[in-house]
């Protein structure tokens, strides 16, 4: 049973195991301090939280909360991986898909990619929804970096890391509904003329092939990247 208290340090149940939070913890940065993974995409330990995916749902105390987003309190019981919080996963995680163009084998991304990670932890085999084929203009002006907004699935990492690291604010998401896009702060648009930099905390956050190094084409090779090498753990129910 929940105290609703999150004034000090404590701990909850994650899925039957203890676990300890220190004041002002959301249940996601315990978790991960944790070693628990909680399925996320937009969050990120050392940026301010966003909400943006709402992959990180969990069950607490009855009720589904994002966890990045829920402060952690003593007793709390949370659940993460079950069926059916996995079955909704894999639902934002079909539409993410078909929202963007992610064309995985043509992607430099592909095995880095936190999206493609996450579908293949949920179980994701291949599109179940039309896709939408968004024809978005891909900004290759500047003279390391491009930026496909195609891509782009919204989670506000770069536009949180341009803000709180860079102290730039380089991006921006703007529009409404599905023409909701990333924005350049530039007075024309193109980051060629903004202040993005390469060494930007910005510019190696995005957990997708959205922003992306020119002239750096599979230098590791497919089968030893990251997620390859590492991937998360199995859906805990079936598959498409
Ligand atoms: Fe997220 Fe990448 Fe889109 Fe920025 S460009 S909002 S980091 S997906
Ligand atoms: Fe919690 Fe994206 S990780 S909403």
């Amino acid at each position: 049973m929940s105290t609703g208290c999150d004034a000090g340090a404590g701990r909850f149940q994650l899925d039957g195991q203890d676990v300890a939070f220190e004041p002002g913890d959301t249940l996601m940065a315990a978790a991960q301090r944790a070693g628990h993974d909680l399925p996320h995409l937009c969050w990120h330990p050392t940026l301010g939280q966003s909400g943006a995916c709402r992959l990180c749902i969990v069950n607490v105390d009855g009720r589904l909360s994002a966890a990045c987003t829920t402060r952690a309190a003593a007793g709390q019981v949370v659940l993460n991986r079950t069926p059916e919080l996995d079955a909704k996963r894999r639902l934002l995680l079909q539409m993410l898909f078909v929202e963007g163009n992610h064309f995985c084998p043509s992607c430099e991304k592909s095995g880095d990619c936190l999206l493609q990670a996450r579908a293949y932890q949920m179980g994701m085999t291949g599109p179940q929804y039309e896709e939408f084929s968004p024809d978005r203009a891909v900004d290759a002006s500047h003279p390391t970096m491009w930026l496909d907004f195609n891509r782009c699935i919204l989670c506000k990492l770069c536009v949180r890391a341009s803000h709180e690291i860079d102290h730039k604010d380089v991006f921006a998401i703007g529009g409404h509904g599905i023409n909701t896009q990333l924005l350049v702060n530039s007075g024309s648009g193109r980051l060629v003329d903004s202040a993005f930099d390469a060494g930007d905390f910005a510019a190696s956050v995005c957990p997708v092939g959205a922003i992306l190094p020119k002239r750096r084409g599979f230098a590791t090779p497919i089968g030893t990247r990251r997620f390859d090498l590492e991937p998360f753990a199995d859906p805990v129910d079936g598959h498409d």
